[in-house]
């Protein structure tokens, strides 16, 4: 039997909150079309202040009309109690909470020191916990930082006072791109395994890192259709790596993603009307092989 990679899809969020506001209609059809290309792991919107991510607002109108059913798993990021809150009263499925390993991105991010942004994750961990939500905390900046040097052992500590803290998982976010395979490896060794990687491709290295993630035994990644994406508080961050070019290439290797490269390339042509500019993607522009599927 073929092995599975979980895709959790981000462009609802990761992706739209770099682009100008889209309407939460228009940010429902982008969803359902994603459940028809296959996916079942949505980051869905982000519950966080609407004067800090105006394109997040509605995230709750979002969630109340997305499709559901058993096997749809949503995610919603959340930066503190607050937002923790507000997403459990949505119906949210896992909640992702952010911080970071770099002490400036994390400030200009969450306005909130590093050890703040902590004892904010432990407590939305309580509340998650009593509701039954798991959640993942997403380290950003774990492979470096354009504002400071960020080391690996640093980002191996926080990953376990997080977990310590109730976290469920860690995901190692690449926010602006910095990583190359051997700092993956080593980051691996440094935390004793990845759960889950989020890549960035600012510099053209997002798949090369997904396939040295995948050599090491990574199952689970965010991608974004179109390769949309990026931080608004983060100097030189890019769009993450694009779900189709990985969906493709994991085809290829024999990995089970239950997605329709077609279909999904149908959703990125999509994503770049609703954004009103072509996307990143690579593959969305040369087309898939005669005969490849996902
Ligand atoms: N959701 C919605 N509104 C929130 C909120 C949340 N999670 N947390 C705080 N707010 C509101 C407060 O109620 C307050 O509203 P008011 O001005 O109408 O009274 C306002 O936001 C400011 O609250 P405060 O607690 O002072 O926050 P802040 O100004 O220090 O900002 C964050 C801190 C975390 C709320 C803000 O920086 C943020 O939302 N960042 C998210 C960034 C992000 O999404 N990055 C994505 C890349 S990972
Ligand atoms: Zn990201």
């Amino acid at each position: 039997m073929a092995v599975g990679v979980d895709i959790r899809e981000v462009g609802p969020r990761d992706g739209l909150q770099a682009e100008g506001p889209v309407s939460v209609e228009e940010r429902v059809r982008l969803i359902e079309a994603l459940i028809d290309a296959g996916i079942r792991h949505i980051e869905a919107c982000s519950f966080v202040s609407p004067k800090a991510v105006p394109s997040m607002a509605g995230a709750a109108e979002v969630m109340a009309r997305v499709p559901r059913a058993p096997e749809y798993r949503y995610a919603a990021l959340v930066p503190n109690v607050k937002g923790a809150e507000m997403a459990l009263e949505s119906g949210v499925d896992e909640l992702t909470a952010t911080i970071s390993a770099s002490e400036t991105y994390n400030q200009r991010n969450v306005r909130m020191s590093v050890g703040e942004s902590l004892a904010q994750i432990e407590k939305i961990c309580a509340v998650a916990s009593g509701a039954q939500i798991p959640v993942d905390a997403i380290v950003s900046c774990a492979f470096g930082s354009p504002y400071e040097a960020v080391g690996p052992a640093e980002v191996a500590t926080l990953a376990r006072r997080l977990l310590d803290g109730g976290a469920g998982c860690i995901t190692y976010a690449d926010t602006t791109g910095m990583a190359t395979p051997p700092l993956i490896e080593t980051l691996e060794g440094a935390a004793g395994g990845i759960d889950g990687l989020h890549l960035h491709d600012s510099r053209g290295t997002a798949l090369v890192n997904a396939y040295a993630a995948l050599e090491l035994g990574v199952r689970r990644f965010d991608t974004s259709v179109g390769g949309l994406g990026g931080s608004p508080f983060a100097d030189g961050a890019a769009g993450n790596l694009a779900t189709e070019e990985l969906v493709y290439v994991l085809g290829d290797l024999g990995y089970e993603t239950g997605i329709d490269i077609d279909r999904l390339l149908g959703v990125s042509a999509l994503v770049a009307r609703l954004i009103g500019h072509p996307v990143a993607s690579r593959l969305a522009a040369a087309g898939p092989r005669d005969g490849q599927r996902g």
